[in-house]
């Protein structure tokens, strides 16, 4: 059953975490107090949200709540460029939007200077397009009994005719014992949602003593089944990952539901889970308590050990409140992912206003800790993705949403070019470190395709992609785009197909390989790359990157895959960048098509006038 107007909800803030808690997190204590003096633009993204080059302490500032305030002399900033940069770095920007009211709401975890480990805020900033983003004050941040030690990752959900709440993790102890809460905001009128009160009666939800406390965190977005409204609960036991349930029905008092929705054996801690229902025609999203015989769920869940996501499909028994994955998919570490490169903690929202679910990740950096430090940030939102699912029902696609095309300038295109084997071509944008291509290539025949050796089977993409890469001549590919690439081609991040013949069928590698990105040390160079289930009858593949300085962001094939790479030129900096395509298969490949255009900058961090 559906509640007639729920307003749906949105989802919001896979905040993340921590840091430091588990033990895959790298904790650099002394870098925790921090005064960056001066933020580095060289890598700042110029299209991708960031927060402000300048955080301050405003030391006239007023705190935003009249609460105790655990920081002490730390008084919530505000943001004024002119002022020396306070807290800049913050490892831990996740976000998580919601739409209210015309306003998409961004809020994001940052870690303040100065305090322990785990004193987590709740940035935020609002648009009206989810490009252009104007920043207010901290909308959560620790100062009660309940989240004393931190504000950590949570969602939102809009009530039907109410207004929305947000439930987070609050940390209660130096142990970093986590419990459920909710705030709500100070003043529904005020479109955007200032001031968030977080009501004594709190928490909403305590870990029972079957639940391991130190890993019981990330709320989801609530949903309407069967007289009562239900959220999820990331968790582990022992190696097990698992989403706990937990229902109410009347928002307040929280019960735990007999089962866990799902757990899977060997997967670890499960961060951020996130569950919803997709449409099995079309491309509109859902509202999260849409339930019926046109609708599949999904399940994504962030592994805490492999820093990586992995979603499933499949069926939601409402009744039992079990989810159940669809048969012949994976449901563990090597299920079907959202990204195949940099992106963790994502979450979805489905945004009322345009009928669309949108998909936002967050990307850390790939370079050393000491030069996050030096640069005096870390950290970026990706642009946002509408979601829908497959015809085949078998995967989701993706693709950024439609607002960004606003940022496009500057037009250059090519069409019908021939690359033979060795060739590279000059795409001429002006702004080639701040770009938004789309290109498909077509080839003859698949004929020259490489055959793909039995034992890669075994092996993850990303090894496939280290062993290939684009310099190895192959026969299909590889081809793609050399992005982020000097003139002389000392550096570049290729982003390219390559296409192998298996037994039974062709199967289809995409890379965005790091390795050649820099000749900088001391970075981390994945080659990250996928699989991606493609029909090839009309011999085309399409592909289209969002290189922003330091990110190279990568559709294939439509929207079939994604890959996201962080990389940081040394020479191919600014106006040196360039951007090429190539070919180093002997298969002649054509460039069907291709747009590129330079981009625009956003507003981005600039204040809401009062
Ligand atoms: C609530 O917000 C509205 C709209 O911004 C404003 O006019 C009103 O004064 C606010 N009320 C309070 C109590 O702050
Ligand atoms: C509980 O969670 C913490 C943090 O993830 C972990 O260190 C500990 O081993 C867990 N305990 C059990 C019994 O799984
Ligand atoms: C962040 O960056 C490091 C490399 O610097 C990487 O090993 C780690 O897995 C990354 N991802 C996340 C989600 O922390
Ligand atoms: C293409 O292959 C040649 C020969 O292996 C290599 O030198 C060149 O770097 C390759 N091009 C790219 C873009 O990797």
């Amino acid at each position: 059953m559906v509640l007639p107007n729920i307003l749906a909800v949105l989802a919001l803030v896979c905040v993340l975490s921590k840091n430091g808690v588990e033990a895959s997190h790298k904790i650099y204590p002394r870098f925790q107090t921090l005064n960056v003096e001066n933020v580095k633009q060289l890598h700042r993204t110029g299209y991708h949200f960031q927060p402000p080059k300048h955080w301050i302490n405003d030391p006239n500032g007023k705190p935003i709540q009249q609460e105790h305030d655990r920081f002490h002399g730390l008084q919530f900033f505000q943001i004024n460029p002119d002022f020396d940069c306070f807290m800049c770095v913050n490892w831990f920007v996740r976000a998580a939007p919601m739409y209210y009211k015309g306003l998409y709401h961004l809020f994001y975890q940052y870690n303040p200077k100065g305090a322990v480990w785990g004193n987590i805020v709740w940035a935020h900033s609002v648009s009206k397009d989810l490009i252009n983003w104007e920043s207010l004050e901290p909308a959560i941040y620790p100062s009660k009994w309940f989240d004393n030690y931190g504000c950590w990752s949570g969602s939102a959900t809009v009530l039907p005719n109410g207004g929305p709440v947000i439930f987070y993790t609050g940390i209660v102890d130096e142990h970093n014992s986590q419990i459920q809460n909710y705030a709500v905001p100070a003043n529904l009128s005020d479109p955007y949602l200032r001031k968030w009160v977080k009501p004594d009666d709190n928490p909403i939800v305590n870990p029972d003593t079957s639940v391991n406390g130190s890993a019981f965190r990330d709320p989801t977005t609530a949903w309407w089944a069967e007289g009562h409204w239900k959220i999820l609960v990331g968790s582990r036991r022992k190696h097990r990952g698992v989403a706990y349930l937990y229902k109410s029905r009347d928002f307040k008092k929280w019960v735990k539901a007999k089962h866990p929705l799902h757990s899977v054996q060997g997967t670890g801690m499960w961060e951020c889970p996130d569950f919803f229902p997709v449409s099995l025609s079309g491309e509109k999203g859902l509202d999260p308590s849409v339930m019926g015989q046109n609708v599949k769920h999904v399940l994504k869940v962030s592994l805490d050990m492999t820093r990586y996501e992995y979603y499933t499909l499949g069926t939601y028994d409402k009744k039992k409140d079990r989810y159940f994955p669809d048969e012949g998919l994976v449901d563990g570490w090597a299920g079907l992912r959202l990204d195949y490169g940099n992106f963790y903690a994502s979450k979805t929202f489905y945004d009322p206003s345009t009928n669309r679910r949108i998909l936002w990740g967050w990307a850390n950096e790939s370079d050393a800790v000491q030069q996050d430090k030096d640069k005096g940030w870390a950290g970026i939102q990706l642009i946002p993705r509408k979601v829908w699912l497959d015809p085949s029902g078998k995967q989701l696609l993706q693709w950024p949403v439609a607002e960004l095309e606003k940022l496009r300038g500057h037009n250059i295109q090519l069409s019908h070019q021939k690359l033979n084997q060795g060739d590279h071509v000059e795409v001429k944008v002006t702004t080639a470190a701040q770009a938004d291509v789309d290109v498909t290539f077509s080839f003859p025949s698949l004929d020259k395709a490489e055959p793909f050796d039995p034992k890669w089977a075994k092996l993850d993409a990303l090894d496939v992609c280290a062993q290939k890469g684009s310099k190895a001549p192959g026969g299909l590919g590889p081809f793609g785009l050399l992005t982020l690439a000097s003139e002389k081609l000392e550096e570049f991040t290729p982003v390219f197909f390559r296409v192998f013949k298996a037994a039974d069928k062709h199967k289809v590698l995409l890379c965005s390989d790091a390795r050649s990105s820099s000749l900088g040390e001391g970075l981390y160079k994945p080659s990250f790359a996928g699989f991606v289930d493609v029909d090839l009858t009309d011999k085309k593949l399409s592909l289209r990157s969002l290189i922003d300085h330091s990110v190279v962001e990568s559709f294939g094939a439509g929207g079939r895959i994604a890959i996201t790479s962080r990389v940081y030129p040394t020479t191919a900096v600014f106006e040196k960048a360039r951007l090429f395509v190539f070919n180093n298969g002997s298969e002649t490949i054509t460039v069907e098509s291709l747009n590129a255009w330079s981009m625009n900058k956003p507003v981005m961090n600039v204040p809401v006038k009062s």
